[in-house]
């Protein structure tokens, strides 16, 4: 029996860990750091594409934009794992227009 509980317990574990960091795990200062290097090349003043920082958007855009995989450069990225992804998000929800601290990228 104790071994029966024990074993679906490590089940439940195994599969959360399979399912990857939820976006809402995030480290935002990791992801400000990965932000600049893998999506500012583009996504400046200087770049190709729309000049975006956290303040751009409120958190409900960018929880759309990140949710519903609306976001349409993603074939064009360098290799970004979900963990990155995932605090990439951080930093920009975390710091939207209506969040507590906007931030604007320099
Ligand atoms: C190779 C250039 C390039 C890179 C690198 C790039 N993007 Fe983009 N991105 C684009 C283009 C082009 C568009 C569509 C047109 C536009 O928004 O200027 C776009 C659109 C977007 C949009 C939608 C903007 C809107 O207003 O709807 C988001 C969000 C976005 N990118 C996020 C990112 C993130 C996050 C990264 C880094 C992981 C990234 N992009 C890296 C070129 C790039």
């Amino acid at each position: 029996m104790i071994k029966t509980v024990f074993a679906m317990a490590l089940a439940a574990l195994l599969l959360l860990a399979s399912l990857g960091p939820a976006l809402s795990e995030g480290n935002w200062r990791k992801g400000k750091y990965l932000y600049r290097k893998n999506c500012r090349t583009c996504h400046s003043a200087k770049g190709p594409a729309k000049d975006l920082s956290p303040s751009t958007y409120k958190q409900a855009k960018w929880a759309e934009l990140f949710n519903q995989n609306k976001i349409p450069c993603k074939p064009k990225w360098p290799k970004i794992t979900d963990k990155d992804l995932a605090d990439i998000y951080a930093y920009l929800h975390g710091h939207a227009a209506d969040s507590p601290s906007p931030a604007k990228c320099k």
